[in-house]
């Protein structure tokens, strides 16, 4: 592999310099991926191998970026399971039928990853290819309690009202339901590596929706049960937590190779909390990619000085990149990781 700094750094191996990538980086701030997209639907883009593996491939040439991550979406999983997803244009992501009944999760079918996700697994052995080992590619999936999410509000949610009562009233249907996930995002996670993902990540989007005790009990406890029981050779794994600051060390302490910040968390006491053990990704506030490219620059440097020398640092955003961001930009940002991180690791 030409460059394998991600690898090294989530395995607090030195590095020369910090490597750096961006959630979301297959996206529509890219013309590039726009001009995909024009012709054809989000879902046909991600059950289409090669046009999976080509947007994501994209950032690579055109942003800089040490690695690549699967275009794809975490919600394909629901869908396998039977759900009847539709992207709903300038709306996202809908569930026509949500889950909210013992004889709703009946109707959920077992997915055998290797079938019926096969497209992820062909997308990412061509994209596997098409790298030709620039850089290392990352394979993901939703975490448990945010694949519930959707599956039992039926999309994005401003108060997550169904699942929260489905919490409290029938807390052994949302127990099933998280079971069924924790199984099958095992299993599609393993496949993934099998096809050549070199790491993979867990987005726990809305884990930072829920009190620390329910925290504990629906989003914490099922990763931990997937990165403990996983069959994963040497890929590392990342778990990010969206506003989950409250419980950066019971994160560490799952056995993830690297923790995910969003940009709420000051990275160098998350690093004095958690210690030396798992590497650190993150953590710019992406709506500073709006800002000028001196400005940028001026943050990149105070995460790196904040987060300080040594190994153990995957520069990225808090979340994922915005959509109206200039792709120039993105640029800046990534040239600036790259120009000023190396001090940090004489
Ligand atoms: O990071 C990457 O570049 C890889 C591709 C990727 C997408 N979705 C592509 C996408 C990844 C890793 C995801 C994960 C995902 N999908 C998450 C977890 C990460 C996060 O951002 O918190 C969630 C919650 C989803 C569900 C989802 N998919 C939503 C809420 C939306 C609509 C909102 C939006 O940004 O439009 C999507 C659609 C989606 N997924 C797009 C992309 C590029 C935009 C679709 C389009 O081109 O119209």
């Amino acid at each position: 592999m030409t460059n394998d700094l991600f690898l090294r750094a989530c395995r607090r191996q030195s590095v020369e310099r910090t490597p750096v990538w961006m959630m979301r980086q297959a996206g529509r701030y890219l013309p590039e991926y726009r001009a995909v997209r024009a012709r054809h639907d989000f879902l046909t883009m991600c059950k289409t191998p090669e046009l999976a593996s080509e947007v994501t491939i994209q950032p690579v040439e055109i942003v800089g970026v040490d690695a690549a991550i699967l275009f794809s979406d975490i919600l394909v999983v629901p869908e396998a399971m039977g759900m009847h997803l539709t992207m709903v244009e300038a709306q996202g992501p809908r569930f026509s039928s949500p889950i909210r009944s013992a004889g709703d999760l009946r109707e959920l079918k077992p997915v055998d990853p290797e079938r019926q996700l096969r497209f992820v697994m062909d997308a990412i052995a061509m994209a596997r290819r098409g790298l030709n080992g620039r850089v290392p590619l990352i394979g993901f999936s939703g975490s448990p309690w945010t694949l519930a999410s959707y599956m039992v509000e039926g999309g994005g949610s401003k108060d997550f009202r169904n699942i929260k009562t489905m919490m409290l009233d029938e807390p052994a249907l949302l127990e099933q339901l998280i079971d069924l996930l924790t199984e099958t995002v095992r299993r599609y996670c393993e496949a993934q590596i099998a096809s050549g993902a070199q790491a993979i990540q867990i987005f726990d989007t809305w884990g930072g929706i829920l009190d620390p005790e329910h925290y504990r009990k629906f989003s914490l406890d099922p990763m931990f049960e997937i990165v403990s029981t996983m069959q994963r050779g040497d890929a590392p794994v990342i778990v990010f937590s969206k506003g989950a600051a409250h419980a950066l060390g019971d994160i560490a302490a799952i056995g993830a190779d690297v923790v995910g910040l969003d940009w709420t968390v000051d990275i160098a006491s998350a690093r004095s909390l958690i210690g030396d053990g798992v590497a650190l990704q993150g953590n710019l506030d992406p709506s500073f990619l709006y800002a000028s490219p001196e400005n940028i620059r001026k943050e990149v440097r105070s995460i790196l000085r904040k987060f300080g020398r040594g190994p153990g640092h995957i520069f990225n955003l808090g979340h994922g990149i915005l959509p109206g961001v200039p792709v120039e930009h993105a640029i800046s940002m990534v040239r600036s990781v790259h120009e000023e991180s190396p001090e940090f690791h004489r």
